[in-house]
């Protein structure tokens, strides 16, 4: 990558498919449903506003601790430059992402969204500052342990050769058949059933996905982001390739997942930016404000124009 001949999206695709093949997320999804189940049987923690469960994470000194799911996460005083630029991609950023929430990332082209979703993930280290889950530093945790529970979905959504069944389970074959037909029918994917030769599940997706629309492409993602129930969603421009009424309908699915995840998207469409509870605008490297719209609406101009903009492309539009 240094040298120029890896792209950031194939770095993010190989770590991306490397980390799940070759861990298997199953043994964490286990223990959070079966901590759920225990926990839905406390009547006392019924009244609870938020299921609240957790899971332990091995960091890297051997000692273990509890992370509380979903989590809630910081960025502190974070500067990054990629290898060999000079200049900073994110200078100095502080900034949070509320615990089972939806965080929009918004901003210009180029302003550092996409690096912010990649220091999440760990894709790469910042030079300065830190990033915590529930207070712990992300660096001090076991990198697969960490990775088994947050799912990435690619700004380009990376597929592999192969069948759908194969890009949804990733080679863990706990999942039944079921288990993926439903994530397939919530993102609206039954329409690739081509043939009645064959199941579903069993149809090829053409090498990395070519047979497949952008969109549906996206869609088969995010399904497999969900299947694998993370604790954290991350996603870069997830509808972008969908048309309205899809969109509305995976956003629409993500927000009946908000309680039992943290999600944090970046986002240009004023409709996803607007289903967002907490909106992070960042402009050349650096977070110009935080907040929900209402108040950003009055607190940034930045904010405003960005927002403003599209309404009035609408209102052009629709006259
Ligand atoms: N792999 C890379 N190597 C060097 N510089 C990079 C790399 N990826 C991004 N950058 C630079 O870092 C800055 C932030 O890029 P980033 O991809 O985070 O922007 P973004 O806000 O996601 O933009 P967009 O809305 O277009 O997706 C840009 O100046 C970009 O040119
Ligand atoms: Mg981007």
């Amino acid at each position: 990558m240094a040298k120029g001949t890896l792209q950031f999206a194939d770095l993010v695709a190989f770590i991306m498919y490397f980390s799940y093949f070759s861990s298997s997320i199953t043994g964490i999804s286990q223990t959070i449903s079966s901590i759920q189940e225990s926990i839905t049987g406390e009547t006392r923690l019924q009244e609870l506003e938020r299921e609240v469960t957790s899971i332990e994470v091995s960091p890297r000194n051997g000692a273990t601790q509890k992370i509380i799911v979903p989590p809630q996460i910081n960025f502190k005083e974070i500067s990054f430059h990629y290898p060999d630029c000079r200049s900073n991609a994110l200078n100095n950023i502080s900034f949070s992402i509320p615990a089972g929430k939806i965080t929009a990332i918004v901003g210009s082209s180029g302003g550092g969204k996409t690096t912010c979703l990649g220091m999440l993930e760990r894709f790469y280290e910042p030079q300065s500052g830190s990033i915590t889950i529930n207070g712990e530093e992300i660096s001090n945790l076991n990198l697969s342990t960490y990775r088994n529970y947050v799912s990435y979905v690619d700004q380009n959504s990376v597929l592999a050769t192969g069948t759908i069944r194969d890009n949804l389970d990733l080679g863990d074959v706990s999942y039944s058949d079921q288990e993926m037909m439903t994530a397939l029918r919530q993102v609206g994917l039954t329409e690739l059933a081509r043939t009645s030769r064959r199941s579903l599940l069993d149809e090829p997706v053409g090498e990395q996905g070519l047979s497949l629309s952008g969109g549906q492409k996206q869609r088969l993602s995010i399904a497999r982001a969900l299947l694998h129930h993370p604790s954290l969603l991350v996603m870069d421009e997830p509808t972008s390739s969908l048309d309205g009424l899809s969109e509305q309908k995976i956003i629409d699915l993500l927000t009946t997942h908000k309680n039992e995840l943290t999600l944090c998207y970046t986002a240009h469409r004023l409709s996803t930016i607007l289903k967002a509870d907490w909106i992070v605008v960042i402009d050349h490297g650096k977070v110009l404000a935080e907040g929900e719209h209402k108040q950003l609406m009055k607190s940034c101009d930045y904010y405003k124009a960005l927002i403003t903009s599209q309404v009035d492309k609408y209102k052009t539009i629709s006259n």
